[in-house]
Order: C-alpha cells, then structure tokens, then sequence
C-alpha cells in the first residue's frame, strides 16, 4: 500500500514526481504530499487524490529539481493533511516518506518522547525519521550512517525515501519488505514503488533488494547493503510500453481492462501452448517436473482474487493431476504454523507479487523445504523472485483496483499448469488433454464474442443498479465464479454481496430471498447444470429475481431467467475464463450508474503491502 516517487536531476521535479504518483494511486489514495529542495526543503501535502495537491499548490513555489512524493493508505492514523506524507523531521532538516508498517514503532516513539521529541502526526513513519534524525544530529553522523543505525533497530516492513537540507541533489532510499525500483537516466534518476513512473524517462531499472540502501544522485546510484559494503546493481531493460498504462480512449481503467482480456488469455497463451503438438511448454514446471510429479499435495496459496483463481484451480488439478490440493488464505496459512513437508509444492498467485502475506506465507514454506512455484503478474516482483520457478501471467499492468485481466491471465495459467502436470503425470487420458488444449486455444475468441455484444448486460446493471444485496450462486468450475462475481460487485459498487456454491443457498442464504433480491446464478451447461436448474427454480418459487450466466442456446436456463447473461459454449473445466467476464461487467456498469469511482475504490489498495 502506498505508492512513493523520487527524482533527481536536470528536470523540475514537481511535475515528474506527480505524474509518477497519479499513476500509483492504485496503491492508495487517501492524501498526496511532495517535498522538494528547493533552497531549502518544501514540504507540500493534502488529503485526498493527487489532484487535490496539484489544486492545493496553485500559486505555491514548485521549483526544485530534487524530490519525492507519497500517495497514502492509511494504517496508522487516519487520513488527513496531518498524516500525509511526506514528513518533516523535528530539526526541520530531513523530510521523508514511507511505504510499509514499522510495527516498533511504539517503543521507539517513547524513547523520543523521553528525549523530548514531539510529534505532529500519529504515524509510525514520523517516529522512524525523528528516530533517524536524533541518531544523526547525536553521533554527528551522515545521513546514511543514521539511517543504517537506525534500520537495525526498526522491525516491520518499508521503503523509506528521505531527501536532506544539506544534500540538495542526493535522495537516500532503503527498503525491506515493500517494492523499490530505481530508473537509471543519463544524467537523472527515478524512484518508484513499481516502474510506471519512470517509463517515459527511461526503460533502464535497478530492482533494490530487502536490507539494501541506495544513495542516489542525478549522475549517480551507490548501492549498498546495510553492513555498508558496495554493491554493483543489476540493470535490467524494461519491456513494458507507456501505452499499457494509459486508459487508450476507455471511460476506466477497468474497464479498458475487461476489454484486453481476448489479448492477455491469448498473449498468455503465446509460445506456451500448441494444440496441435498436443504441446505445452512451460520451463518452470518441467525444470521441476521430478519434484512436482512425486509430491502429495500441492497448496495453492493467495489473497482476493488471486484466490479465487486458486480455488478454481483447485477443481482443475484434481480433475486433471488426481493429486490432493489445498487453497489457502495467505494470511491465514502463515500465522497458524501449517504442516509442511520438504517436497510438498505451494503455487503463490498474485497479481502484484507483492502482497505481503503471501510472501511471507511462502518465505516460511520455504524454509521448511517447499517448492515454491510463482503465477505472478508483475516481473520482477518480490513473489517472482522469492519462487524457485512459475510462469508469469503476461497480463500487462493491471491498474483498476478491482482486479479483471490479472484473474483471467492467472486461469489460463494455472489451467495450462494442470494440463502439463496431468501429462507428465500420465493422469488423464490423451485425448482428453488434447481437446482441452484445443479448446483453450479458442477462449481468446470467445471472450472476444462476449465483448461484442454487452448491451445486455449494460442494461441489467442498469435495472438492478439500486438494490441492497445481491447473491451470487455457482456449482463446480462455477462456484468460485460466483464468488468473484461478489466480490467484484461489493468492491466497486459498495453492494453488500455474497458468493454461495448454489447447493449450500439452502443451508442459510435462502431466507434472504424475497421479491427485491437479485439471484446471479452462474448457470452454463456443465455436469451440475440439471441441479442448478433446480436451485432457479426454488429461488424463482420465492420471487427472487434470478440473472443467470448462460451458454449459448440452454432454452431452459434462458427461460428461467429474468435476465440472461448469454456465453459461448465450452468445455465446463474451461467455463470460468468465460463466465466471469459477464459478471466484471455487471459490477462495472452497476459501479458507474451508482457514481462510484470505479478504478479507486474507497478503503481498497491495489497492491496489499501491510499484513
Ligand atoms: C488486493 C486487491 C485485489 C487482489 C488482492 C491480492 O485486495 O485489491 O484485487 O486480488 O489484493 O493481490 P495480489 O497482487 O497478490 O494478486
């Protein structure tokens, strides 16, 4: 959560610092902030988005060609122009912004507090700067020698940046935890929690490691580790073009990003998949395949999204690799000391790669003798590095909060995953495998067909765009769809929703159903198809309003419908790349006709950095 900016060099630094922070608002939106050097240092910020500090600087001075930036989400205190970041040391003479939670911070505030040190804010961050500023201004010190004194004593995660009264072009960064990518220019340099802020500047970056500092100037980058020896960055090229972080004429980001989907499946799909060949090619797994092949059980481990995507291929693997698996809660498999045997394999999902309890969740399997497999979206993240293998999802910067492509992208992988592990494995029959690949090979298509014709669903978003609760109902391959379906409706339309396998509705939710609450049923053709008819039918019996996600010429589900969400026909182990698309843009167009800000939210990050 949070999203931070430095640069230094030759431009002003002003404008450069906020356009990189409106392209982190995903990472939180809760206030914006900036300090400058500027003769001195400027320290300007506000509550809200971006564009309420660029309202709030009007008629400031803005000059300064050294500076970092912070769009927050809050953990310790609440949002306000107090909170924000950046923060002012006491001396006046460090200004600094964090990314991440100093969970001792408590302890080291009452040594300050002793010391007679006074606090503006109630952040954990304005602790560690006073904490690294008493460090200085006592031992005479550099900046860098009290920032590397003080880190040794701060538990938690971060990444810090600080700029100096008396260094007027220097920024020193350090990192545990949480993502910092540096931007090699000629003559300038960029920081950023991810690469999006840099990618006009320069495609060169410098991916800084836990327990590394960095001391940046516009000519140059000195890493470090925190024993201060030098380190030699590793430059790596990066190849993601400033057009994918752009809305490209779209109203959202979201929805720009539902719309990608028939590239993303099929870009995912490119050079991995030949159906033809009856051929998958995915170098993670076959550098593994002994380990994978011999293990007992496979743990898919993720948060949000990402976990549905696990839950989903929870089905598939089974089906396929006839091997026991098991999807966690990141969070919740860490903390409760889970019974890991050396060989046993974890997949982490995640879009970001970031998301702290999963790293943490694996980091700890893997000191017990997991294989860490990785499906990661973002290159080069924490996750993708912390694996021993994977394969990256390929799906592009997801940048709506809600997260659409990234899921999609994470099936097919995990589908392709299943289909490979199954042959190696020899767990399903040839044949099998070859129609599914070649029937995966066709989802781009199909998901294109579906895009064309949304007027539909435009106008059932619009007919239910006022109710109270929704829920949402799936059987099989379909269940975890129905839950993606909710929470994609609760995230960005602040409906209360809920997702049930379409059998349990009658272990509870079914009381909720009267005549003012819409049923989504996830209804394609599939083996569990002749029960969900039943499960219509006794939703219908007391006036629910029943929307269903249907294949293509089902009359019957047609007809027990109210509204008909219509898909192409698929194999069923298949369908959730299909049936979810319809259900992304339910819950956008409800989102819009609420006036809700769709691609921000409120409370949400798209990136979940805090545990
Ligand atoms: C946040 C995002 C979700 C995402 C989840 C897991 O809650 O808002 O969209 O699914 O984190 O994130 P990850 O990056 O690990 O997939």
């Amino acid at each position: 959560m949070c999203g931070i900016v430095g640069y230094t060099g030759y431009r002003d630094a002003f404008p450069v610092v906020v356009k990189g922070l409106k392209r982190l608002e995903y990472r939180g939106y809760d206030s914006a902030g900036i300090a400058l050097h500027n003769q001195s240092l400027q320290v300007y910020k506000k509550m809200g988005k971006v564009a309420d500090l660029e309202e709030h600087v009007v008629g400031k001075n803005i000059a300064g060609r050294t500076g970092i930036g912070h769009t927050r989400w809050a953990t310790h205190g609440e949002p306000s122009d107090r909170n924000a970041h950046p923060h002012l040391s006491a001396s006046g003479k460090l200004a600094m912004i964090h990314n991440g939670i100093i969970e001792n911070y408590n302890q080291l505030k009452q040594e300050l507090l002793q010391k007679g040190y006074q606090f503006i804010s109630d952040t954990d961050t304005e602790v560690l700067l006073n904490f690294i500023d008493e460090i200085k201004e006592n031992n005479h010190c550099s900046l860098e020698e009290a920032v590397r004194i003080a880190l040794k004593r701060v538990t938690g995660a971060y990444v810090i940046l600080l700029i100096e009264q008396d260094n007027p072009d220097t920024i020193l960064a350090a990192r545990k935890g949480s993502p910092l990518v540096i931007g090699v220019g000629k003559g300038e340099h960029f920081l950023g929690s991810d690469a999006s802020p840099m990618l006009e500047y320069t495609k060169e970056v410098v991916y800084v490691n836990d327990y590394e500092l960095a001391i940046i100037r516009p000519d140059e980058l000195i890493l470090k580790n925190l024993g201060n020896e030098v380190l030699t960055p590793y430059v790596q090229k990066l190849d993601i073009e400033l057009a994918a972080i752009e809305k490209g004429g779209f109203d959202h980001f979201m929805l720009k990003e539902i719309f990608e989907q028939p590239q993303t499946i099929y870009d995912c799909l490119r050079g991995r998949l030949d159906a033809q060949k009856n051929k998958i090619t995915l170098s993670g797994i076959e550098q593994y395949a002994k380990e994978i092949c011999s293990a007992n059980r496979i743990i898919m481990v993720a948060c949000g999204t990402s976990w549905h995507a696990g839950l989903t291929a929870e089905y598939i693997f089974e089906e396929c690799c006839r091997i026991n698996v098991e999807v966690e809660y990141a969070s919740e498999f860490r903390y409760r000391n889970p019974v890991i045997h050396p060989g046993d394999v974890i997949i982490a999902i995640s879009q970001s790669g970031e998301t702290a309890d999963t790293l943490v969740a694996i980091e700890n399997a893997k000191a017990k003798g997991a294989i860490i497999l990785g499906v990661v979206n973002v290159v080069g993240s924490s996750i993708a590095r912390i694996s021993h293998a994977g394969a990256y999802t390929h799906a592009g910067p997801e940048i709506g909060v809600a997260s659409t492509k990234a899921f999609t992208a994470q099936l097919a992988v995990l589908s392709m995953m299943a289909l490979k592990i199954a042959q190696l494995r020899g767990t399903m029959p040839a044949e099998r495998i070859s129609y599914l690949l070649s029937e995966l090979e066709e989802i781009p298509g199909k998901v294109q067909q579906i895009l064309n014709d949304i007027a539909p669903i435009q106008s059932i978003a619009e007919k239910y765009a006022a109710a109270r609760d929704f829920l949402y109902l799936g059987r099989g391959y379909n269940f975890p769809v129905a839950l993606e379906g909710a929470l994609k409706l609760k995230e960005i339309s602040y409906i209360h929703a809920e997702g049930y396998p379409a059998a349990e509705m009658k272990h509870g939710p079914i009381a909720l159903v009267d005549d003012q609450l819409p049923v989504v049923f996830v209804a394609t053709r599939d083996s569990y198809h002749e029960k969900v008819i039943s499960n219509m039918q006794e939703i219908k019996a007391r006036k629910g309003k029943v929307i269903a996600v249907v294949s293509e010429g089902d009359e019957t589900a047609i007809s027990l419908s109210e509204s008909a969400m219509i898909v192409p026909v698929c194999d069923e182990m298949l369908a959730p790349l299909l049936t979810v698309i319809p259900l992304q843009l339910l819950a956008y167009y409800i989102g819009v006709a609420r006036g809700c800000d769709v691609d921000k939210p409120r409370n949400l990050a798209k990136s979940v950095t805090v545990e």
